[in-house]
C-alpha cells in the first residue's frame, strides 16, 4: 500500500508563524510537525510516500525530507496550486496511487497509536477519537459501532467522536472526488468523500486508544508539543 501526506493549505489560523514557512514545518516539541504523520506511515509499513504541498514552500519540504533515503522510504512530491481542501489535494495522488489503495494522513495530525490495518479489505477506513471539542472536526454519528453519517464541524455535534486525519481508501476514492462540489468554506471536503462511502455501505471505523491531536491552531499546536514531551519523558523513565 502507498501513503500520502497532505501538507498544503495556508496555515492562516497560525499567522504570523506561517507567514514565511509552512504549518507542517513548524516544531512540535523536538521535531518538525510533518515527522509525526510520516512516522505513523512508516510504522504502518508504508515505504512509498507522496507529499502534497503548496507552491510557496514546496522547496522547503524537499530540503527537509529529500529522497527519503534517511527515513528508509521513497518520497514523491506533488503541488496543490491553490488551497482547495483535503479531498482536492488527495485527488492529485491519483496517478501516484496507480490503482492501489492509499493511506492518507494530514500533515498536522499527531497520532500516538501504532495503526494496524492488516484487516483492511477495501472500501474506506476511518479512525475516531473521543474529544471534548468535537465541533472543530468531522464528527461521526454512530448506531452501535457503525458510522451512519459524518458532519463537518457541526454546531451541535451528535457524538464526541471526531474523525481524525487518517484515512484508508481503495481506488474508488478518485472517482468519488471528481463528483464533489465545494462546501460553504469553498473546499472539497474529505467528509463528503466519507459520507459517499457510508452511502455505498463501504465505510468502517476504528477507535484510537492513545492520544491524538491536530496542530493547526495555537492551542492544539501547544497541546501537541506537551503530549509529545510527556511521552518522551515517560519513555526515558522506562
Ligand atoms: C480536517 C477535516 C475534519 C477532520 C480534521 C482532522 O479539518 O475536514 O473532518 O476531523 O481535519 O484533523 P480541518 O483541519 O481542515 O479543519
Amino acid at each position: 500500500m502507498k501513503g500520502v501526506i497532505l501538507a498544503g493549505g495556508t496555515g492562516s489560523r497560525l499567522m504570523p508563524l506561517t507567514k514565511v514557512t509552512n504549518k507542517h514545518l513548524l516544531p512540535v516539541y523536538d521535531k518538525p510537525m510533518i515527522y509525526y504523520p510520516l512516522q505513523t506511515l512508516i510504522d504502518m509499513g508504508i515505504r512509498e510516500i507522496l507529499v502534497v504541498s503548496g507552491p510557496e514552500h514546496a522547496g522547503h519540504f524537499l530540503s527537509l525530507l529529500g529522497s527519503g533515503k534517511d527515513f528508509g522510504v521513497r518520497f514523491s512530491y506533488e503541488i496543490q496550486d491553490k488551497a482547495g481542501g483535503i479531498a482536492q489535494a488527495l485527488g492529485l495522488a491519483e496517478s501516484f496511487a496507480d490503482q492501489e489503495s492509499v493511506v492518507v494522513v494530514l500533515g498536522d495530525n499527531i497520532i500516538e497509536d501504532r495503526i494496524d490495518i492488516s484487516d483492511y479489505r477495501g472500501g474506506a477506513l476511518v479512525f475516531l477519537k473521543e474529544v471534548p471539542d468535537a465541533n472543530r472536526f468531522g464528527v461521526a454519528e454512530l448506531k452501535g459501532d457503525k458510522v451512519v453519517g459524518i458532519e463537518e464541524k457541526p454546531a451541535r455535534p451528535k457524538t464526541r467522536y471526531a474523525t481524525i486525519g487518517l484515512y484508508v481508501y481503495d481506488h474508488d476514492v478518485f472517482s468519488i472526488i471528481k463528483t464533489l462540489k465545494p462546501s460553504g468554506r469553498g473546499e472539497l471536503e474529505i467528509t463528503d468523500v466519507n459520507n459517499e462511502y457510508i452511502r455505498r455501505g463501504k465505510l468502517k471505523a476504528k477507535i484510537l486508544k492513545g492520544f491524538w491531536s491536530d496542530a493547526g491552531t495555537f492551542e492544539s499546536l501547544f497541546r501537541a508539543s506537551g503530549l509529545v514531551e510527556a511521552k518522551r519523558k515517560a519513555e526515558r523513565r522506562k
